[in-house]
């Protein structure tokens, strides 16, 4: 099999080809992306066999930033019949099973692209799940027991009515969620719809054994562009205080908690407060996304903080050059202090025209 599909914000798919491609020529794969605007997802497609397994290995998940997943898939399997559409599709995964050891499967997902269109479609990907998976499980696929190294996830991934891509992704290498969309209930008591920004970006960034003790009562945060308070609500959720950096008004319910001071100040020109070590600085000020990287910088170069979340807003044509510019560049800064770092960029669910990084200094 020679084709990769990634999943993305419809809109973005420009993005995700010039990613993959950039990351394949790393690895001396070639290939072409098939880009069709605004269909939330793309095909690239290898100039030899079985690349697309090794790009499914080799091209680390999470430094993608614009894809949502990556899956290996088969040829597109058109014109199925609506009364059994099952069984060209176990045949294909027949034929999967005999280059990758598909039995090593834990999990299936039927899905759609995230489209307007697609809505209706996913309806009925939800109620062709359960027959597929009962056959499946019967021939012995979804067996295996969740393993993280070595386990697979089985994709049907619809892309119009009777016509899909049968194909896998690997469990230590992709999203382990359903369209590479992580659920977030919106917490009533949030002060703005952008706390889930700040939620996502945590769940994407933190490993959850490691949540309490990057992020407990014991710690101060920074948040430069608080107002109203979603991402400070994050942030004192998990019993931080917070300086919360804003002309704007911040909501009362945070005020209440008495875990925040508000600063009604520039925040391209706040600094952390003398005798009060921060550990955490949050940045969703909409800004030029080079100044925020700069900032960023001078934050991390000068020890004012040893771990951030931030936005880089998008309003511009060349998003992926963009992108790449700002984080070569505060990693230039970064080296050039011989700081050690981690360094991960992701398009969220939750972001629109926008990018969310994590920094954390080690
Ligand atoms: C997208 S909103 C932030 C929403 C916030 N993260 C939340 O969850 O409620 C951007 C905020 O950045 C603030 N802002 C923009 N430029 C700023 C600056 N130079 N200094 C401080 N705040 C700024 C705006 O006042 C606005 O409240």
């Amino acid at each position: 099999m020679n084709k990769l599909a990634l999943y993305c914000r419809p809109g973005f798919e420009k993005e995700v080809a010039a990613e993959i491609m950039d990351h394949a020529a790393s690895l001396g794969i070639f290939g072409f992306a098939r880009v069709q605007e605004h269909s939330g997802y793309v095909i690239f497609e290898c100039y030899q066999p079985n690349e697309a397994n090794r790009l499914a290995r080799e091209v680390p998940f999470n430094q993608l930033i614009f894809a949502r997943q990556m899956l290996v898939v088969s040829n597109l399997l058109e014109n199925l019949d609506p009364t059994d559409g099952i069984s060209p599709i176990v045949t294909m995964f027949e034929e999967i099973s005999a280059q990758v050891n598909i039995r090593l499967s834990v999990e299936l997902f039927v899905e759609t692209a995230d489209t307007n269109e697609s809505k209706e479609l996913s309806t009925f990907c939800r109620k062709f799940t359960v027959p597929l998976r009962q056959v499946l499980k019967k021939q012995g696929w979804l067996a295996h027991k969740a393993n993280r190294k070595s386990g697979l996830f089985l994709h049907c991934f619809f892309v119009k009515p009777n016509c899909c891509y049968v194909g896998y992704s690997y469990i230590n290498n992709h999203s382990e969620h359903f369209m590479g969309i992580p659920r977030l209930k919106f917490p009533s008591e949030a002060p703005s719809r952008s706390t889930l920004k700040l939620e996502e970006a945590i769940l994407t960034f933190i490993p959850k054994k490691e949540e309490e003790k990057r992020l407990n009562e014991s710690m101060t945060g920074v948040d430069l562009g608080a107002c109203p308070g979603g991402w400070t609500y994050q942030l004192v959720k998990r019993g931080l205080f917070v300086y919360a950096v804003d002309h704007g008004k911040m909501a009362d319910s945070l005020h209440e908690t008495g875990r925040i001071e508000h600063c009604a100040e520039d925040g391209f020109k706040f600094q952390p407060p003398k005798r009060k070590k921060v550990d955490w600085l949050v940045c969703d000020m909409v800004e030029q996304p080079s100044r925020i990287t700069n900032l960023i910088g001078k934050w991390l170069v000068n020890g004012w903080c040893r771990e951030t979340i931030f936005n880089l807003k998008l309003p511009m044509k060349k998003r992926y050059q963009e992108v790449r510019q700002c984080l070569e560049n505060l990693t230039d800064m970064l080296n050039k202090q011989n700081l050690t770092f981690e360094i991960q960029a992701k398009h969220l669910y939750h972001d629109r025209e926008e990018i969310t990084v994590h920094i954390v200094i080690k």
